[in-house]
């Protein structure tokens, strides 16, 4: 029985302003997917590797994580869709039926620490069918009305609800699966994947959806989301201190 990883890679990522998508910026030289491809390899759980591209990068992104020495395990490059969940779901589809646990891991989370992939795969292995890692919320989150902002003058929001922040947990990946649980909860899903305001913004969501349940374990700093300039000074730093 193997562990898939399904490293999504295909989003444009233009909320860094740069003309490259967000994976194959670099951090410390390297492109953000190959930080991420290095550490699930080095987890030693992870048997292979699919990863999502966008549209007619197929070939660059192969080059990059494939041959990277760090990234010892069989690579597949797959085009990605128009949403991350369109992008997993085709990865998924190159799943094989040893594939018993499925990994679903976003590129633009480069230093997710091999530990923590280790404990994902550990919780699905120990029989928990959806393990997400999560991390203590430190704000305090409002619930606030759907809805446009107002137009001109200054925006506000109506506030619905403050949860117990003790209860929340901010919510990472790499995620862990069964492969059964998460093909079934992609195909009742299927209909969201088009449409950015519709689709899913992490599997264990769709998970969720079929009323099956997810699993939280105890997530990792270091696996911050790459989002804006600053995350990437922020990753910049923490990747210095990891040498
Ligand atoms: O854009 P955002 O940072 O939320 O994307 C999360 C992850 O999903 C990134 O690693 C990105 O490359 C990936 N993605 C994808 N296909 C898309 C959109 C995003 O693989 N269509």
């Amino acid at each position: 029985m193997t562990t898939l990883a399904i490293l999504t890679a295909a989003g444009s990522g233009t909320r860094l302003g740069r003309d490259l998508p967000k994976a194959l910026v670099t951090l410390g030289g390297f492109p953000l997917v190959v930080h991420a491809a290095r550490r699930l390899a080095s987890s030693g759980v992870v048997d292979s590797l699919v990863v999502t591209c966008p549209a007619g990068l197929d070939a660059a992104v192969r080059d990059v994580v494939a041959q990277d020495p760090h990234v010892a395990l069989p690579v597949r490059v797959v085009e990605g869709g128009a949403t991350r969940q369109a992008s997993v779901a085709a990865g998924l589809a190159l799943a094989g039926p040893d594939d018993d646990v499925v990994l679903v891991h976003d590129a633009a989370r480069p230093l997710a620490p091999p530990q923590l992939v280790r404990r994902v795969v550990e919780a699905v292995r120990a029989g928990h069918r959806a393990v997400v890692p999560g991390l203590p919320v430190t704000d305090t989150v409002k619930r606030v009305a759907a809805g446009p902002p107002a137009a001109g003058g200054l925006a506000v929001e109506r506030v619905l609800e403050t949860p117990d922040r003790a209860l929340l947990r901010a919510v990472q990946t790499p995620q862990g699966f069964d492969r059964g649980l998460l093909v079934r909860a992609h195909a009742a899903g299927a209909a969201r994947a088009g449409a950015e305001g519709l689709a899913a913004t992490d599997d264990a969501g769709l998970v969720e959806a079929l009323g099956e349940t997810v699993h939280v374990v105890a997530g990792d700093a270091a696996a911050l989301k790459i989002t804006t300039e600053r995350d990437l000074l922020v990753a910049t730093l923490l990747l210095e201190e990891e040498s």
